[in-house]
């Protein structure tokens, strides 16, 4: 499985640390910066993630900035892109149970790093649930 990771400077702490989680975990990664704390724009490095699943070079994403608002305020523009903030690992299993969310989003100024783990391994391993749901995800094309 591959995954497209991408961070503002607000994220780019955690995100160092998702890295190496997810490629001691064995997934394949895309590391789409930023690779520094200096101030960047946070819709850049949603783009680049975007790209990354709509061209299937990666079959899901992790964002990071400071609170997790912007950049999945961001992802959430582009077609096919269902990118959720997850906050408690409840959220983690529903949006993908329920939204098939193929983002993963996390603020990095207010996610300690065990959660981020946590959030992130029950994100890639947990299925979409189809049926009711499919025709409701469905709707949110338009
Ligand atoms: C950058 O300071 C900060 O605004 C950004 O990381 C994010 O929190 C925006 O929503």
């Amino acid at each position: 499985m591959i995954i497209s990771v991408g961070a503002d400077h607000g994220g780019f702490e955690l995100k160092k640390k998702i890295v190496s989680f997810l490629k001691n975990s064995g997934y394949e990664v895309i590391d789409n910066g930023t690779f520094s704390s200096d101030s960047v724009d946070y819709p850049d490095f949603a783009k680049l993630v975007v790209k990354d699943i709509s061209l299937k070079k990666a079959d899901f994403g992790v964002l990071v900035c400071g609170s997790g608002i912007g950049i999945s305020i961001a992802a959430n523009r582009h077609k096919g892109i269902r990118a959720a903030l997850v906050t408690r690992k409840e959220f983690a299993e529903l949006s993908r149970r329920h939204n098939n969310a193929n983002i993963i989003v996390l603020g990095g100024r207010f996610t300690p790093f065990e959660d981020a783990e946590e959030y992130i391994s029950i994100f890639l391993k947990t299925p979409f649930d189809g049926g009711r749901h499919q025709q409701r995800t469905d709707k949110i094309e338009i």
